[in-house]
């Protein structure tokens, strides 16, 4: 199938995620943890175009060619984790090497990829980039696969990228993979601050095993009961008490940043604040829009890091 540029190409935002709420239940025999999280995209988002290759005339598969560009600043020092990973390191790349394996396709790509969300922050960008190139490879390269079979594919890829083929809020459980969607709920308006230095899923993980006892934690289903009651009802004011993320202590032990975005959004009237999933930024709720953007300005001032005010969506 030729398509003519023009038509074949598409663009679409990759949105980051926040997990309101993450508790690991144990440690699994696969060395994963078992989770139950509730997890909701944002409209910061990355912008993703795919434009399908043909393979070559000598029936060899199309290239595949992932080209990413960076919108917000890097610093010439900039950590290895906070700098967009080229090649097969990427993603993407990985994502749709694996889903022509096993869709039996010839077609490559070309994919732009244009980084806002920032990189080893705990914000779901390189799962969302994945699960957006799935979704556009899957129709583009003629595979038309169902729903189920692409989001099992997408959790071979990483146990984020199935919630981001599901686009919205959603309890997520297992390792991440099986994502429950949830109904709408109310907007909610955040202030994300990302330091310098990034974090390694993996390590927060190991240090998480270093601190605690394998044996899972009690009371998590009231907490998912209280934040998904709040959510839906849009009562602010008991939401930062069923905040939560299991993660934090651990994250704590590997970057002092932590402890330092805790104290400084707790002098601010956040609603509620934790690390952004195994971090290593920090977020905080706010009651509206104008909230929100009065303490990033706060924020800004105190120079801890990127300042970002989005919304949930
Ligand atoms: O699935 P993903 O590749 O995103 O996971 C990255 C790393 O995070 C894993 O290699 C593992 O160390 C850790 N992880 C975990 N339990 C989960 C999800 C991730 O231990 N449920």
């Amino acid at each position: 199938m030729y398509l003519r540029k023009a038509e074949s190409r598409r663009t679409v935002g990759a949105p980051a995620k926040l997990n309101l709420y993450l508790e690991v239940l144990g440690r699994r025999d696969d060395g994963y943890h078992e989770l139950e999280t509730l997890m909701v995209p944002l409209r910061l988002r990355d912008s993703l175009s795919f434009e399908p290759i043909s393979p070559t005339k000598a029936g060899r598969p199309g290239p595949i060619h992932v080209h990413v560009r960076s919108a917000f600043p890097l610093e010439p020092s900039a950590a290895q984790q906070d700098v967009p990973p080229a090649g097969e390191q990427n993603l993407v790349v990985q994502a749709l090497q694996l889903l022509r394996r096993e869709g039996d396709c010839l077609d490559g790509a070309r994919v732009e990829l244009v980084k806002r969300i920032p990189l080893a922050a705990g914000l779901g960008g390189g799962s969302s980039d994945a699960a957006a190139a799935l979704s556009l490879a899957n129709r583009a390269w003629g595979l038309n696969w169902d729903r189920e079979r692409l989001a099992a594919l997408a959790a071979e890829v990483g146990s984020d990228v199935p919630f981001f083929l599901a686009r919205g809020p959603a309890v997520c459980r297992g390792r991440g993979e099986q994502v429950e969607p949830l109904a709408r709920l109310f907007p909610l308006h955040v202030v994300i601050v990302k330091p310098p230095g990034g974090l390694r899923t993996s390590s927060v993980y190991h240090a998480l095993d270093q601190s605690t006892p394998a044996a899972g934690h009690s009371g998590h289903t009231d907490r998912l009961a209280g934040l998904l009651q709040a959510l839906r009802r849009g009562t602010w004011s008991v939401l930062g008490r069923w905040m939560s993320n299991r993660l934090q202590v651990a994250a704590a032990t590997l970057s002092p940043w932590v402890k330092q975005a805790q104290a400084a959004f707790s002098q601010l009237d956040f609603v509620g604040h934790q690390l952004a999933g195994s971090g290593s930024a920090y977020f905080g709720v706010c009651r509206h829009a104008q909230h929100a953007r009065r303490l990033a300005t706060i924020l800004t001032a105190r120079q801890l890091g990127l300042v970002y005010v989005t919304r949930s969506c």
